[in-house]
């Protein structure tokens, strides 16, 4: 079976802290903050170390160490202003938003940031939040329909001088939207790992998000997506999700995860456990997001443990190299202590990244 080889270099991007309670459920120290002062800094430390991009989580309601969240739109816009390069991801839930408000608030924001908004379409795995904010629960397969349809809108009104859509979700009727955003358009990300968030990717987004993975998990679900985006003649590229331990030493930074997991609160793993079968077990096939993972996956939100960027620096660097002969194009990356890893990264890790890079390069 061939893999597909990326040349370009791989992009990078980190998880926004802008929910309490950091990227794992657990009670070991993080020298972490969900608060603007504390994600400020940050997004200016990630640019300088080499991130292009930063992601921000949406979350309507407390649950499973989360207790705070601030919401995506905003704190993105925040970030952008604080930051002269990073562009920042914005996450999106069709439900709460509607295409109407998401296409002309992030037209406006593309207008005072020079372009550097990006959305993360997300479509929904928490059940308690719908129902504490009275959004009706769709099923998975509609959940997904609702997205794609969503995706779809929002790009017709930002790319259509008037726009009409007859769908089961949403309609539109020569909607003529201006100023309409800066070119080229908000990059369109999805989050998701069932069969349905895939076909959605190759078809409609721009980029896909998927949870963290073995090499082998990650190879067969990019050709499966490649495959299919070359069936419907659609672009669309790969980011993968991983949780950085980092430490001079592989023994160290072992020692850091088992405490992380050693410290896991049992009671929020075991509620967020539950409530992530509403995803990709949920689905038809049963696969997808969280459908195989067990309780020390779950520790970290988005199995960022499974796709073992724990070691040292050179060790990280090659498992980073290695994801990207199987064709990823992007890693999203979660840390404990986020400033001073992101740091640690762009300093120790990203330089290794490139010149593997350089390497692989000058044999083809
Ligand atoms: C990288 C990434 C980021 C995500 N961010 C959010 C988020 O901020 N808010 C949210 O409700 N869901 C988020 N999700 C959840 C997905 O949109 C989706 O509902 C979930 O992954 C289930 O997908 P599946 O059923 O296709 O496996 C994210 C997923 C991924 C992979």
């Amino acid at each position: 079976m061939t893999t597909l080889v990326k040349k370009a270099p791989l992009k990078f991007a980190y998880w926004v802290p802008n929910v309490s309670g950091g990227l794992v459920i657990s009670d070991i120290e993080q020298r972490t903050s969900w608060d603007f002062d504390y994600n400020r800094k940050l997004a200016q430390l990630a640019e300088h170390a080499g991130f292009e991009y930063a992601l921000t989580q949406i979350r309507f309601t407390a649950g499973y160490g989360a207790d705070n969240q601030h919401e995506s739109v905003s704190f993105s816009q925040g970030l952008l202003g604080a930051t002269q390069k990073l562009k920042v991801i914005a996450a999106l839930l069709p439900g709460p938003w509607n295409p109407t408000l998401a296409a002309k608030q992030i037209a406006t924001i593309s207008h005072l940031t020079a372009g550097r908004i990006a959305v993360n379409i997300v479509s929904g795995w928490f059940r308690g939040e719908f129902k504490a904010i009275g959004e009706p629960w769709l099923d998975h397969e509609e959940r997904y329909l609702r997205s794609e349809e969503f995706i779809r809108c929002l790009r017709g009104i930002w790319q259509e001088d008037a726009f009409s859509f007859n769908g089961d979700f949403y309609r539109y009727r020569d909607y003529v939207m201006k100023p309409k955003p800066l070119q080229p358009l908000p990059e369109i990300f999805q989050g998701g790992s069932s069969r349905a968030a895939r076909d959605m990717a190759a078809r409609v987004s721009d980029w896909y998000f998927t949870n963290g993975n073995d090499l082998e998990g990650i190879r067969q679900q990019v050709l499966d997506i490649q495959q299919k985006a070359v069936d419907n003649d659609h672009k669309v590229r790969i980011g993968v999700n991983g949780f950085v331990i980092a430490r001079e030493t592989e023994e160290q930074a072992q020692q850091v995860l088992h405490e992380i997991i050693a410290k896991a609160n049992p009671q929020a793993v075991g509620g967020f456990a539950s409530e992530v079968k509403n995803a990709g077990s949920a689905s038809p096939e049963g696969e997808g997001n969280w459908a195989k993972s067990g309780f020390e996956d779950l520790v970290q939100y988005n199995d960022g443990f499974k796709t073992n960027l724990i070691g040292t620096p050179q060790q990280i660097a090659e498992r980073i190299v290695a994801l990207k002969q199987v064709g990823v194009d992007l890693l999203l990356l979660g840390f404990l202590h986020f400033q001073e890893e992101v740091e640690y990264f762009g300093r120790e890790v990203l330089p290794r990244v490139r010149e593997l890079e350089r390497q692989e390069q000058a044999h083809d």
